[in-house]
């Protein structure tokens, strides 16, 4: 979203009183994460600090000009952040198991997080892919060679539809194939372990999980 679409979106909401105690506080949390003062803030902004504080107390935004200059020096993407809300997560132990995976569908851009996080590519807020169960369309074979599982899909490998990538998680580790289209779809994967879970994503289809252990007893 443009600074032009956001501050329209504010107008037509008419919620900027709103808005601006939303952005003020985010203001103020980004400031003090970055150890400045008001005073700082504003020197590097070439504004005074009392406008600094009316931003941080609501009572006014950052006029549209300084919006970029605000995120560089904050380190944040103010726009972004304050359209999705700014929400507090809770601590996250940073669980391997409980891994995610996102797809920018412009770029193609594959990113994970590991807890409840907003994650943005081009522009665009990404929800986190929802795996299903494997289906004959995309049926993995597993096998053990030379203490290694070699595993081989059935499933073509255009540039318009092909299998993307393929992990393993468990409870303290990832390991993340990347393929491509025109490879055959078949790769040797350490055996860590059978409690974990296997993930493969289609470009079409999307993504397939499965706990290993019931992938190698079919
Ligand atoms: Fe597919």
């Amino acid at each position: 979203m443009s600074t032009i679409q956001f501050f329209s979106r504010l107008q037509i909401r008419g919620n900027t009183e709103m808005d601006n105690a939303r952005i003020g506080q985010l203001i103020q949390q980004l400031r003090k994460e970055k150890g400045f003062t008001q005073q700082q803030l504003a020197d590097s902004l070439n504004v005074s600090n009392k406008t600094v504080s009316k931003w941080e107390c609501g009572n006014g935004a950052p006029d549209i000009s300084i919006w970029n200059s605000l995120s560089n020096v904050l380190g944040a993407d103010i726009i972004h952040l304050a359209d999705s809300g700014s929400c507090q997560n809770s601590k996250s132990t940073g669980k391997i198991s409980r891994l995610m995976f996102f797809i920018c569908p412009e770029c193609g851009q594959i990113l994970t997080s590991t807890g409840k996080a907003g994650i943005t590519c081009c522009g665009r807020r990404l929800s986190a892919l929802v795996p299903s169960s494997f289906d004959d369309c995309h049926a993995v074979k597993m096998e053990i060679m030379d203490g290694e599982f070699f595993v081989t899909v059935s499933h073509e490998m255009s540039k318009s539809h092909y299998i993307s990538f393929a992990a393993y998680v468990d409870d303290d580790s990832c390991w993340f194939k990347k393929l491509y289209p025109e490879q055959n779809p078949e790769f040797r994967m350490p055996m860590f372990g059978k409690r974990g879970t296997f993930f493969l994503y289609c470009t079409e289809h999307g993504l397939f999980s499965e706990k290993l252990r019931t992938l190698l007893a079919q």
